[in-house]
């Protein structure tokens, strides 16, 4: 302990009205940045891993590097989340690894790029809940496709999340968690211009409709990396080559927690400030090979950048202000449904 479902973190979340970030890990030093950091600031913690991530890391390999954080970090509320899983298989893999939480993105086909329609998400949202919530697992699904408004780019404007198909989605599926489509897309690219909060970033009124209408609702936001412009020019100015690029302003994400926001995902920042550390180090060190000269650098910038986000979405110092509960509190909580 604790391990604790996902589901307790949001609950928490919103009866305080805060954020918690989502940070994807590959590796231990990922995984120990986030660690520290929580701890530092006093943050529950959720932690996910992709499919890739899981092949990646030969599954095995991760699953214990989460579970050494929780051995390590044993009062820190933790959650161990499945992201974008988009089979049952693969959500009935990574419980059987023992995450307490799963994605399935039912958004889209196995393949992870054809849009699936709504019934059929329906159908295999709600197969993955009824597997996951006897066990205790807290079950996200998603309702629209990310994709961008500004530039086109994406699944676009026309797969944005339909706010009046929520209610319906969320009692049908019996869904813990909602990724909603508000025109943030996956990666670095995210918008070409600079992020003006007089114009329509993202489309923030589907999530005041959402949250008027679904109350008790925790929706999250992918694709919320903020892309800081200082890492972009640190690896352009050792060598990369990265175009002109913004990601999602933390004003814009705080103004979707204060309208019901509870997760928001973040991996594509850890990714820059890693290669942004990395880029540095070997332009002024040539001559040194140890990986742990540059990796353990990386993995404070990474700390850096977790504890800001913990911060400014409001999660900090909040670990313990609750009890943590077990997978076998939930199966409680989950049994009259
Ligand atoms: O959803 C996207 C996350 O950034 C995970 O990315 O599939 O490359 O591990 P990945
Ligand atoms: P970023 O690429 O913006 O970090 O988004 C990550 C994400 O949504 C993971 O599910
Ligand atoms: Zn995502």
């Amino acid at each position: 302990m604790p391990l604790v479902p996902m589901r307790q973190i949001l609950d928490e979340a919103a009866k305080k009205g805060y954020g918690v970030p989502h940070f994807n890990v590959n590796n231990m030093e990922q995984a120990q940045a986030i660690m520290r950091g929580a701890e530092e600031v006093k943050s529950p913690v959720i932690m996910a891993a992709s499919k890739g991530a899981l092949k990646y890391s030969d599954m095995l390999f991760l699953r214990n590097i989460m579970n050494a954080c929780i051995e390590r970090y044993p009062k820190l509320p933790v959650a161990l989340h499945l992201d974008h899983g988009t089979s049952v298989e693969i959500c009935k893999t990574a419980i059987d690894l023992g995450f307490s939480s799963v994605m399935m993105d039912g958004s889209l086909q196995e393949d992870g790029k054809t849009p699936r329609d709504y019934d059929s998400n329906i159908q295999i949202t709600r197969e993955v809940v009824n597997f996951a919530h006897p066990l205790g697992v807290t079950v996200e699904g998603e309702l629209g496709c990310l994709g961008g408004i500004e530039d086109g780019v994406g699944s676009g404007k026309e797969k944005l999340t339909d706010p009046y198909q929520v209610k319906e989605f969320v009692e049908k599926t019996k869904v813990d968690a909602l990724a909603v489509a508000i025109g943030t897309s996956h990666g670095a690219y995210k918008f070409k211009i600079k992020p003006d909060p007089d114009k329509n970033l993202l489309a923030m009124d589907i999530i005041k409709k959402i949250h008027k209408l679904c109350p008790d609702l925790h929706m999250v936001m992918h694709g919320s990396s903020s892309v800081p412009q200082e890492l972009i020019a640190q690896i352009n100015k050792y060598g990369g080559a990265i175009p002109e690029t913004y990601g999602v302003p933390l004003w814009a994400i705080q103004e979707g927690i204060k309208a019901g926001v509870r997760k928001v995902n973040v991996d594509t920042d850890l990714r820059l400030a890693v290669t942004a550390t990395i880029r540095k180090y070997f332009k002024e060190h040539p001559e040194e090979f140890d990986p742990r000269k540059y990796l353990e650098p990386s993995r404070e910038a990474m700390k850096q950048i977790i504890m800001e986000r913990f911060i400014k979405f409001g999660s900090a110092g909040h670990a313990f202000d609750y009890e943590p509960i077990s997978l076998e509190d939930m199966k409680k909580f989950y049994k009259n449904e």
